[in-house]
């Protein structure tokens, strides 16, 4: 599904921050990226999402080779990718339920067709009390909740999480952590960034990690 062979990244002139890593998301596959902060992971996640550039080394994604993709062609491959960024990203001006269906406005979809299936994805992640509140008055989790449901609402083949679980309680964390997992089941391929100990223990999944640069992987 993505596949990364020797990459590394650097910014600008500054050390090598992650060298030669190779590894593949396979369809389906549900992995924890981890690793001390700083290490790296938000940039890894950033590459996955073909929103940085690696300075070495060959990314596939679906099979491309992203470095000879045209901007023009970048979104509707992202499209197939979900993302729920470390720091939400929503937008302030929209209501929750507008955050959750932009994904689905700006390519042209109309409001009657999709209406149900955004109402009904809030509902999943316990915000169907919330959709009409403005991100500013929502709550920490409850923003991370919308983030994760705008990063779902197109059904992508992979959904990349950086720190989902930043923000909320452990019980909460427990029940995001069970939405991927459910997702997950339903086929998609899911990369979580955390360093959170208690997540990680919850799941005997396959685990990447981050250290001094080097990705090593617990399969
Ligand atoms: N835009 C940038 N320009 C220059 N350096 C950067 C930039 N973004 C990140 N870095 C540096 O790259 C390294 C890795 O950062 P990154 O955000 O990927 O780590 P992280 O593992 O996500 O950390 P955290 O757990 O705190 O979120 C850090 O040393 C950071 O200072
Ligand atoms: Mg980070």
């Amino acid at each position: 599904m993505i596949r990364f062979e020797n990459v590394g990244l650097r910014y600008g002139m500054g050390p090598e921050i992650l060298k030669d890593l190779s590894f593949s998301v396979e369809p389906q596959s549900f992995q924890f990226l981890t690793g001390p902060s700083g290490a790296g992971k938000t940039s890894l996640i950033r590459m996955l999402f073909m929103s940085l550039r690696p300075t070495r080394g060959l990314i596939k994604v679906f099979d491309r080779d992203i470095s000879l993709i045209g901007k023009n062609e970048l979104p509707e491959l992202r499209r197939k990718i979900g993302v729920v960024f470390q720091d939400f990203r929503l937008l302030d001006h929209l209501t929750t339920y507008e955050n959750v269906a932009l994904p689905l406005r700006v390519i042209g979809r109309e409001e009657s067709d999709y209406r149900a299936d955004v109402v009904e994805l809030l509902k999943w992640v316990g915000l169907g009390e919330r959709m009409h509140a403005l991100p500013p008055v929502l709550s920490g989790g409850e923003k991370q909740r919308a983030a994760i449901a705008r990063a779902l609402i197109t059904r992508p083949d992979v959904l990349l999480a950086d720190e989902p679980t930043g923000n909320v309680d452990p019980p909460l964390a427990k029940r995001l952590l069970r939405l991927f997992m459910e997702l997950n089941k339903l086929g998609t391929s899911v990369v979580i960034a955390t360093h959170d100990i208690a997540l990680l223990e919850q799941v005997d999944a396959r685990r990447m990690v981050l250290a001094d640069g080097r990705l090593e992987i617990f399969d």
